[in-house]
This record gives structure tokens, C-alpha cells and sequence, in this order.
């Protein structure tokens, strides 16, 4: 796991989302943009966290223990782009 001071939306966070993803919640939200990705930071995590989203339906996997806690530490650290 990338250190926590070391995090960027780029490399890091950006790739946690599929094109799925971001075509599906772009009326919402854009999850490819880091802007928006961190202002909803407390609501996509606890989507993940929950395995609510990416819904179950959609035949993606759910997240992993570590790219919620990625996500959080990110979020968690200001969001560096
Ligand atoms: C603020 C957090 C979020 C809210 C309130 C939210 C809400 C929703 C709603 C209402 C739908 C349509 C109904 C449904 O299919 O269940 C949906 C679909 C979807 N969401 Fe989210 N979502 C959030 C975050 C996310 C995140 C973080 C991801 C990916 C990691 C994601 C991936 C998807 C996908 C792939 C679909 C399409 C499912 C399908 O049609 O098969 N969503 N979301």
C-alpha cells in the first residue's frame, strides 16, 4: 500500500474507479475528477465501505478492505492531487 503522505488522486484513486463508474454516476458526481471525488469523499466511502456501490447487479467486485482504507487515508490526507 502506497505511504500515506505519499497518496495522489492521479496514480492512486482515479484507477479504484472503473470507466463503468464514472459513466454511470457522471449525473451525480464525476469520480474521474478529483474535485468531485473529494467533496463526496465521505459518501463514496461509505457507499465502498458498505459494498452498496458499485451495486452487486452491476457484476462488479466489491472493494477491498485496502482500497477503502487507500480511499479514506486519501481523503483523509486532503485529497493531493
Ligand atoms: C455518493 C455515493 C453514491 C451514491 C448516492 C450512488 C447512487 C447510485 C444510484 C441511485 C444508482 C442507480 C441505482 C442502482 O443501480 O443501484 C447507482 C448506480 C451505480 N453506481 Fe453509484 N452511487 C454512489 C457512489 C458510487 C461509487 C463510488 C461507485 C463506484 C465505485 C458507483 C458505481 C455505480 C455503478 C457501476 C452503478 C450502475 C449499476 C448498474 O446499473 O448496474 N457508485 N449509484
Amino acid at each position: 500500500m502506497p505511504d500515506a503522505s505519499n497518496l495522489s488522486f492521479a496514480r492512486d484513486i482515479r484507477p479504484l474507479f472503473t470507466e463503468t463508474d464514472v459513466a454511470h454516476m457522471h449525473a451525480m458526481m464525476d469520480l474521474s475528477d478529483r474535485d468531485s471525488v473529494f467533496e463526496n469523499a465521505d459518501a463514496i466511502y461509505a457507499t465502498v465501505s458498505n459494498g452498496s456501490m458499485p451495486p452487486p447487479s452491476s457484476g462488479e467486485a466489491r472493494w477491498t478492505q485496502e482500497m477503502c482504507a487507500t480511499f479514506k487515508r486519501w481523503a483523509d490526507d486532503g485529497g493531493p492531487a
